[in-house]
């Protein structure tokens, strides 16, 4: 069986997909992504260091041109990521006291948000805040990239979403991390962070989830629970990265018909937990994160040994994963 087009089961709310400039100028991908989803994610080229490689002279030229193919095929925009520790030109370390290094931040923001302004309709504007115990990401824990909360403090965060608010009024705003579907003490900071920025009438749209998973872990009955913490907060509840890892162990050295079978099962039953615990009018939409497991972060990256974390083979063949996504939909 084939799927013909996966967003087509999509009742308003975004499928999405991470892409790279490659993957647009590839004829193949580029088609997979028009005919299955209806919004894509810059896997790396709107990141402060590609935007801004060094102080206050920007380079939109590759994500001009993904923004020119997303309107052409009628696709929006999710943009990732406004503030990072990571993949951040090493310039901005440099910043001196917390006025400067505020400068910084807002200066990016302002200028990247306005250059999209109409372009790109949801902001990743704080990306990796916590660490997995709930403490706020010292440079301890940046791997030489910038700990943002120590050159500015805890409210950087606030600040820096209040910046993006005021470069565009219409772009939905999210706070975006990993690691949030098991881990209790982490889910629990960024609830905290959003009741807080409620409470202060900061402005924030939506919690992110990214979702990168394997076949077993997190549970299911842990993955809604945490879901449903982040729709009790009234915000709009976002799968901004989801891939399913299928051998964390390495033990695996070939996709078989029993690993895709699971594989497919598992994405049918995160997209129905999706569809089960959040309210259509918190959905603000799912996005995987990559087209085919070649082009995967875990192939190329992170991995010394095979995976398989998509929904297209390496030949850019539909998976049963696909399947797995588009009957969880259907049968919602
Ligand atoms: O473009 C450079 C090239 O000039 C250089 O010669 C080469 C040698 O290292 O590296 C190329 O950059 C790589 C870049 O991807 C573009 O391909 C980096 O090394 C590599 O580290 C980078 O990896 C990206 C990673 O973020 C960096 O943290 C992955 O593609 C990207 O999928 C991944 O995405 C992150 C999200 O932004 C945040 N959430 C987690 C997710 C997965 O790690």
């Amino acid at each position: 069986p084939t799927v013909y087009s996966l967003s087509a089961f999509a009742e308003g709310f975004p499928i999405g997909v991470a892409v790279s400039e490659w993957n647009i100028r590839n004829e193949s991908i580029s088609n997979i992504v028009i005919q299955h989803f209806t919004q894509v994610t810059a896997e790396n080229i709107m990141k402060p260091e590609v935007l801004q490689p060094s102080e206050d002279s920007f380079d939109f030229e590759k994500s001009n041109e993904l923004v020119n193919f997303a309107q052409t095929n009628g696709i929006s925009i999710h943009g990732h990521t406004l503030v990072w520790h990571n993949q951040s030109p090493a310039w901005m370390q440099g910043c001196n006291d917390v006025l400067d290094c505020t400068n910084t931040m807002n200066n990016h923001i302002t200028k990247v948000v306005q250059h999209f302004a109409g372009e790109v309709d949801s902001w990743d504007v704080v990306n990796e805040a916590f660490l997995q115990d709930g403490s706020y990401r010292g440079s301890a824990d940046t791997n030489d990239g910038i700990a943002w909360v120590e050159k500015i403090g805890k409210d950087y965060i606030s600040k820096a979403f209040i910046t993006a608010r005021a470069a565009d009024t219409s772009a939905e705003l999210y706070y975006n991390d990993y690691n949030l579907a098991f881990n209790d003490a982490k889910i629990d900071a960024v609830i905290t962070l959003v009741e807080d920025m409620k409470a202060a009438e900061t402005p924030i749209d939506g919690i992110a989830f990214q979702m990168h998973v394997t076949d077993t872990y997190p549970t299911i009955e842990n993955i809604s629970a945490a879901f449903q913490k982040a729709v009790d907060t009234g915000l709009k509840v976002k799968l901004s990265e989801l891939d399913v890892r299928m051998n964390l162990s390495g033990e695996a050295t070939a996709l078989t018909e029993v690993i895709a079978t699971a594989q497919k099962n598992r994405y049918a039953e995160i997209i129905e937990a999706y569809l089960a615990v959040v309210p259509k009018k918190q959905r603000g939409g799912i996005s995987v994160w990559g087209v085919s497991d070649q082009d995967s972060w875990l192939s190329t990256n992170e991995n010394n040994h095979p995976d398989w974390p998509l929904m297209f083979d390496g030949d850019l063949n539909q998976k049963p994963a696909i399947l797995g996504f588009a009957d969880a939909m259907l049968n919602e």
